[in-house]
């Protein structure tokens, strides 16, 4: 199976990735490590503890920044609601916090692991960033950095930029400009994969506790009629199956220091310089039917 490190910020959409890695054999989830974004380190922290423990799988969580490197902390409650999970409240985890950092403890995954790792960042870039600088000879070890974040055509969090770029656009110019194999799954492709409610109405119906937690999860998603994109989960879906998407090699540069633009990601296709994989296409039928298939394996 193929390692990865999850790094991410749960969050509805960080839960339903989470899950997908879980459910397939192809994918060996080495270590999920927490960034603040979508709420604070606590939350997302313990979030990541108690969705692991409800599917069973205890895997190390090692918390990282508590905030960005240099903009103050924003955050996404409107759209997770107050506990990050649609307003749902888990029961207590089975398995506590690792003790050592997010950057200790993925420096020791890809130290020891003997294929390269593959990192799927699905929240700010703070800890990939950090990581970097940290431990610079570690890069031989990463396999890719497969990205959620990131727009070509339009923001989600200001007009021109995507949350999580929006909310560390410092971390994500060390991460893009890092010289390692990126693929950015932007608002541009995530957005296409918007979930309708008949498709809710069958993840409850999958007959098992998940499907119903991940019913939960997008009814408080998709509230009052708004679309929403599942973003995250699309990065898993790459690795599951490179063939839903299609991705076009690109300059992408992030823009850090303009007040109207800050965090933008300027998408340069005609370029000759590349340094991103940047996906703009999927078969949007196809990945909802594997979400189907991966909860259903799921308790
Ligand atoms: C990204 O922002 C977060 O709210 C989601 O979890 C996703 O990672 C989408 O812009
Ligand atoms: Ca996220």
């Amino acid at each position: 199976a193929k390692p990865i490190i999850i790094d991410c910020d749960p969050g509805i959409d960080d839960a339903i990735a989470m899950f997908l890695a879980i459910a397939s054999e192809e994918l060996d989830v080495k270590l999920v490590t927490t960034c603040a974004g979508n709420l604070s380190l606590d939350t997302v922290t313990r979030n990541a503890l108690q969705l692991l423990s409800f599917v069973g799988h205890d895997i190390e969580v090692a918390p990282g920044a508590k905030e960005p490197l240099l903009k103050e902390l924003v955050v996404a409650e409107e759209v997770h609601g107050e506990t990050g999970l649609g307003g749902i409240q888990l029961g207590d985890a089975n398995y506590s916090v690792s003790k050592r950092s997010a950057w200790e403890a993925m420096r020791d995954v890809l130290i020891h692991s003997e294929q390269k790792v593959t990192i799927v960042a699905i929240g700010p870039l703070t800890n990939v960033a950090l990581l970097l600088k940290a431990y610079p000879d570690i890069r031989d070890r990463i396999e890719q950095v497969t990205i959620m974040g990131g727009a070509c055509d339009g923001g989600n969090t200001t007009p021109v930029a995507e949350f999580n770029i929006y909310v560390d656009p410092h971390a994500a110019k060390i991460v893009f400009d890092s010289g390692l194999p990126i693929q950015m799954f932007g608002l541009d492709v995530t957005m296409k994969v918007t979930i309708l409610k008949h498709e809710i109405e069958a993840i409850r119906n999958i007959g098992n506790r998940t499907g119903e937690l991940v019913a939960k999860m997008l009814d408080f998603y998709s509230r009052d009629d708004r679309v929403m994109g599942m973003h995250d989960p699309c990065t898993i879906a790459y690795l599951l199956d490179p063939s839903l998407f299609t991705l076009t090699p690109c300059h992408v540069q992030v823009e850090t220091n303009s007040e109207l633009t800050a965090g933008q990601t300027v998408v340069d296709r005609m370029s000759q310089l590349k340094n991103a994989e940047v996906a703009f296409d999927v078969e949007r039928d196809r990945m909802v039917d594997l979400l189907y298939d991966s909860l259903k394996k799921l308790n």
